[in-house]
């Protein structure tokens, strides 16, 4: 479990850790423990091969079904991939992410609109609600499990990265993990002991991110500006890492915006739609 004996970094490091500049004013001085570890919190990719016992992971899930649900529907569903036939065959879908082959442990998160339906059949009425909506509440029912089973695995000194390129391969991740109509993934997870350090990823500065009374994002270009070269300044986006370098190039400076208008420039997944149309998915 995690070591909460170990000195608490200040409030300073923590947000200098996250946003790459000093802490406004007015903020409480010493942060909770269980603060400090989310503001801190890194996606981990490196795992050790220990296990993780059975015991620990039906806790962690049963904290994962302790998130908020939409109208208590609870429409998501967790499918823990033991097989290690199965594994392989998803391991061998992304070799570029070995870490998915090493995890100890890996989940598939799912959008679920088959059980409440189910309880319509069950109940004798009518689904009259296979819209988009539905969809949508799905799939953030399923996210906030997701994440609440992330929040508790790193409380818990685990390491985890969430996998969403499972989607890159949906047809044969809904064959090989026996999906029915209703049913979808949002992401796979690696689960394990971590066997590195990572990195606290900088984030956009608050300003950029939080609005109050009304919307207002005028302040954008130079907000980015800015955190892009704190950011290039402390971890630059590496040659390798530089998105789609076949079309635009490698560049001396390829700050976090760039990367992103660049990966946003070519279609993912544009058959994402099509697949839930014909999981019985109807987006009306
Ligand atoms: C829904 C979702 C899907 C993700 N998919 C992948 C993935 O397929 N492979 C991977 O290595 N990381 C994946 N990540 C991790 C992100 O890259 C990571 O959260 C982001 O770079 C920020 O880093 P941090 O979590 O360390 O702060 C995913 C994260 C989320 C929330």
């Amino acid at each position: 479990m995690a070591d909460d004996a170990q000195p608490h970094p200040t409030l300073a490091q923590l947000w200098d850790a996250r946003f790459g500049e000093p802490p406004p004013a007015g903020l409480p001085e010493t942060v909770p423990p269980a603060l400090a570890r989310i503001l801190s919190r890194r996606t981990m990719r490196r795992l050790k091969p220990d296990p993780v016992p059975d015991g620990l992971l039906s806790l962690l899930l049963a904290c994962a079904q302790s998130a908020p649900a939409k109208s208590d529907l609870q429409q998501y569903s967790i499918l823990v991939v033991k097989d290690p036939a199965r594994r392989a065959v998803i391991a061998g879908w992304l070799p570029a992410q070995p870490w998915v082959t090493e995890a100890p442990v890996f989940l598939v998160f799912l959008g679920d609109m088959r059980r409440a339906r189910r309880m319509g059949e069950l109940r004798g009425r009518p689904n009259a609600n296979d819209n988009v909506d539905s969809f949508m509440n799905a799939a953030v029912d399923a996210a906030l499990a997701m994440e609440t089973f992330l929040l508790a695995s790193e409380a818990a000194g685990l390491g985890c990265c969430c996998i969403s390129m499972i989607r890159n391969r949906i047809d044969d991740a809904a064959a090989l993990l026996g999906l029915p109509d209703g049913v979808f993934p949002i992401a796979g997870f690696c689960l394990g002991w971590p066997a590195a350090e990572g990195r606290v990823s900088m984030r956009l500065p608050p300003a950029a991110v939080v609005h109050v009374d009304r919307y207002d994002d005028s302040r954008l270009p130079e907000l980015v500006e800015a955190y892009d070269r704190r950011r290039h300044a402390r971890a630059p986006v590496a040659p390798a890492s530089q998105r789609h370098a076949d079309r635009y190039g490698v560049a001396d400076y390829c700050p976090w915006s760039e990367n992103a208008a660049r990966q946003l420039s070519i279609p993912e997944r544009a058959g994402f739609r099509d697949f839930l149309q014909r999981h019985g998915i109807a987006l009306a």
